[in-house]
Formats: C-alpha cells, structure tokens, sequence
C-alpha cells in the first residue's frame, strides 16, 4: 500500500507486483476561498480523510488489511504538518501489521509514475534510460533516470516552479486557485501569438520563472490603466500566450537537455504534465525530433499514491525499508 499527503491531497493505493489495482484521491476544496494552500487547514482535512480513502482504497481493489505485504509512504518533500499525518498512519500499520516501512521522496514517485502500465497501453512503459521532465506545484526539474533507484537531477527552477507560474499568473488575472487548469482551459480557445512575454536568459539545464511572473504584473497593470475591463475582454488570449511562454521556457531546456544526453526516451511527470497544450507541444517536439515519448495517465500525473506505492514496491524488491525511527522532512534531496 502506498500513502500520499504531502500537500492538499490525502491518497492512497493498493499495488500488487507492480499493477495498481486501486488508487483513491481526496482533494481539499477548503483552499480555494484563500488563494493557496493553508498548511493547518491542510493537516486537519488530512486527518479526517485519511481512514476513509485508505478503507476506499482497499475495498476497490479487494484486499483485506491483513494481506498488505508493506507500506510505503510520502516522507519528503512537503508541508510538515501534512506528512505527518501520512507518515504516522504508515508507522501505524507498519507496527500493528507487522510489516516493512518504506519511505518514499515525492519526486523520485512522479517520475516513476511513468512505469505504471494502464489498461489500456500495457506495454506502454519507457525502459531505462530514460528522461523525464517533472513539472508541479513545487518543483521544475529535469531527471536522467537510469533504474527505479538511480535517479538524477540535471536540471532545476533556480526560484517558482511550473505550477507556480501557472497558479500567480492566474492569479493576476483574478482566477481562483488552483489557477493552471483554468489558464489552461481559457488558452483552448485563445491566439497565443497575441502577447508576448519574456524568455528567461537562465545558464544550462535550470529554469527560472519569477521574470515572467513580474513581466505579466506590468503588463497587466499597464494595460489595465488604458481599460479597466481588459483582463475580461482578452481573458482566452492572455492565458494563452501566458501558458505558450510557459511551455517554450519548458521544452527549449527538455530539447537541450535530451541533445546533450543523447536520450531519446523522454517522459513527463507532475501535475502540469495535465495541461493539454503542454501535451501536445511536447508530443509535437518528439514526433520532430524523433523521440518516444511518454505521459503517464492524467490520475498519476497530479498527486496521488499510486506513484507511491509504485516507487514502494520497487524498494520492496530491493529491500529498501525504514526503521519506524524515520522523521519526514519539508525538503530532503534524493
Ligand atoms: O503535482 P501536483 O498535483 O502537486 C504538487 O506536487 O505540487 O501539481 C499541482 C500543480 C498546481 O500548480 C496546478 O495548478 C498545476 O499542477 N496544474 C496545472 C494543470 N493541472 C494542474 N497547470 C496547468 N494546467 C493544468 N491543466
Ligand atoms: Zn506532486
């Protein structure tokens, strides 16, 4: 079983030699009326959630507790206040079921979302090495991933990640939050030649968003001191040349990053991996450059358990455990 709640989502999965057979996901409207994530709020709505996602969780894919070989949990990175509650359930049953702990980094299981096979495209898994390019909420990094254990980061935001750009720039514009999904909603049917926002000028393989971040402020502002209703009246245009900056700062550096590597399978993980212009705009840079390209399922791609019990179950193979000692930390590297 594997346990996620390092942020606003209480999830968990039941994994059965590397098949998800369950994968419960409870969300947290509470943050919306704020603007963000309020960590307390976070902690207590974790702690209601979690019995029953976890019961949810074993009821749809048929196990009974007593059949869970191990648990694996969320330790790193994340809000405190919220990991705790996932890691203290895991030592829980780990120490009444009498079974192994395994501690599990957050981003290590986005990227490893990529082995879960569905369905319907079994065999549509990257084999090793691969690339992958994990865009979320809190982080923007490029990963060589040579095994389930040997994962390295060649990249990384220098100060917002992805999701972030996504979730201020929304903001700006007066969406509530989570602002991505709706940026990327209104950019559907915007031109997003229309506005032209700043590339970054950032050295190697990392990213950096903040400039664009003021960028569209001032532009806004700017716009908005000719008419106060320009925001409303060009809101598709703006979200869409917003989102298509953000995907060319996003595929200029994963373009340089397989050319210097020379791997041509290349995978995107993350819960900005759901936005349908990056999709398909990396779709269209692998079919030109000639790589195979993969996305894991929308339900893997944002935080869930499924990609914790995924990264558990190859820890388990390798005997990878943790005493019930073990402390979560708000960020810990790899
Ligand atoms: O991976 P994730 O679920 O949680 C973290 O670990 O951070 O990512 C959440 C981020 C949020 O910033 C959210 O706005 C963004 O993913 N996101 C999107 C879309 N769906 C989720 N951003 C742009 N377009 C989307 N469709
Ligand atoms: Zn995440």
């Amino acid at each position: 079983m594997g346990i996620e709640s390092s942020c606003d989502e209480t999830a968990a999965s039941v994994c059965l030699d590397g098949k998800i057979l369950s994968n419960i996901v409870a969300g947290q409207d509470i943050h919306s009326r704020y603007g963000g994530v309020v960590p307390e709020l976070a902690s207590r709505a974790h702690l209601q959630n979690i019995v029953p996602v976890v019961d949810q969780a074993l009821l749809l894919s048929q196990t009974a507790l007593s059949d869970i070989d191990a648990i694996a949990f969320t330790q790193s990175p994340g809000l405190i206040g919220s990991l705790l509650v996932g890691a203290q359930f895991a030592k829980s049953l780990a120490f009444t079921q009498n079974i192994p702990l395994i501690a599990v980094h957050h981003m290590q299981a986005h990227v490893l979302a990529n082995l879960i096979a569905s369905p319907d495209r079994p065999a549509e898994v990257p084999y090793f090495p691969f690339l992958c390019l994990t865009v979320s909420g809190g982080h923007t990094q490029i990963v060589v991933c040579t095994s389930p254990s040997d994962l390295k980061v060649i990249g990384e935001t220098t100060d917002d990640a992805a999701g972030e750009a996504f979730d201020k720039s929304a903001k700006l514009l007066g969406l509530p939050y989570p602002g991505g999904p709706l940026i990327d909603r209104h950019a559907q049917s915007g031109n997003a030649a229309r506005y032209t926002f700043p590339e970054p000028r950032v050295p190697g393989l990392d990213f950096s968003f903040s400039g664009l971040k003021t960028a569209i402020l001032y532009f806004i502002q700017n716009e908005k001191a000719k008419d106060p209703d320009f925001v409303t009246k060009n809101l598709s245009d703006i979200c869409a040349s917003i989102q298509g900056r953000i995907i060319s700062i996003l595929l200029n550096k994963l373009k340089m990053a397989a050319s210097q590597t020379g791997i041509r399978q290349v995978c995107l993980a993350g819960g900005v991996a759901a936005n349908k212009g990056l999709r398909k705009a990396f779709e269209e840079t692998g079919k030109s450059l000639g790589w195979k390209t993969f996305i894991p399922e929308m339900g893997y791609c944002t935080d869930n358990a499924a990609m914790i019990a995924m990264t558990g179950y190859y820890k388990f193979l390798d005997q990878d455990f943790s005493p019930l000692s073990v402390t979560v930390s708000a960020r810990a590297s790899w």
